[in-house]
């Protein structure tokens, strides 16, 4: 399963990548506004920097909700860079436009997807990449892993290309359990992530380990 941050933050990404198991950024207009990123230019310079840094792909959504408008953005952010993958939005407009992009060779994200239906429809379209939104999910007390689940299985069962991106992460047991249920990709925000790292009794262990390697070298 591949490893993607959820965030606009270049200092997150490259507190990510340092681990080693970065695989890709995804970013969406709010993930931008929090970093305080606005207007066409600075928007496209924020994604430059987000590439320089990460060479796996990188998601750059667009604004517009016309197929017109989205065609036009997506070649842009396209063009910035071989890892760009554009991000589109599961609505009439948006299906149009993965469908053109896949014809025109250029990769996408169908991004706020909630339902099975809607991501064999994206499948159909040929994205590359499919978002179910799973902590969006489970905060209506539904079932956000089993949609990945459901969705996994209707993929397998169809032989879909398109790989599912489990999206809306919360913590580290939505990592989990979305690797459980057979999603290709998560994206989380850096916190669930380095909360993968934590156990008492590695703490415990370690500690032990230091102390009896310190007592050892005192009786020495
Ligand atoms: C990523 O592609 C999504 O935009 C993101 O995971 C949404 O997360 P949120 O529900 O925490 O805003």
């Amino acid at each position: 399963m591949k490893f993607f941050i959820d965030t606009a933050s270049l200092a997150q990404i490259k507190e990510a990548k340092d681990l080693g198991i970065l695989d890709g950024v995804t970013t969406n207009p709010s993930l931008m506004a929090q970093e305080g990123i606005s207007g066409q230019i600075n928007i496209i310079n924020h994604y430059k920097a987000i590439c320089d840094i990460v060479d796996g792909d990188v998601s750059a959504e667009v604004i517009s909700t016309d197929f017109r408008g989205m065609v036009e953005e997506g070649k842009r952010l396209a063009d910035l860079a071989p890892n760009i993958v554009v991000k589109v939005p599961m609505i009439k407009e948006g299906i149009k436009a993965i469908s053109y992009f896949t014809e025109i060779g250029i990769r996408t994200n169908c991004t706020l997807v909630f339902s099975a239906g809607q991501a064999i429809l994206a499948a159909k379209a040929g994205a590359t990449y499919l978002s179910p939104f799973i902590g969006r999910i489970d905060d209506l007390n539904w079932d956000g892993i089993g949609l990945i689940a459901e969705i996994a299985e209707i993929y397998a069962v169809q032989g879909y290309d398109t790989e599912i991106l489990a999206a809306s992460i919360r913590n580290s047991k939505h990592i989990v359990d979305a690797a459980k249920a057979g999603a290709d990709v998560i994206t989380s925000p850096l916190g669930p992530i380095l909360a993968l790292l934590n156990h008492p009794l590695t703490d415990i262990g370690l500690q032990k380990f230091l102390a009896d390697h310190a007592k050892a070298a005192q009786n020495a």
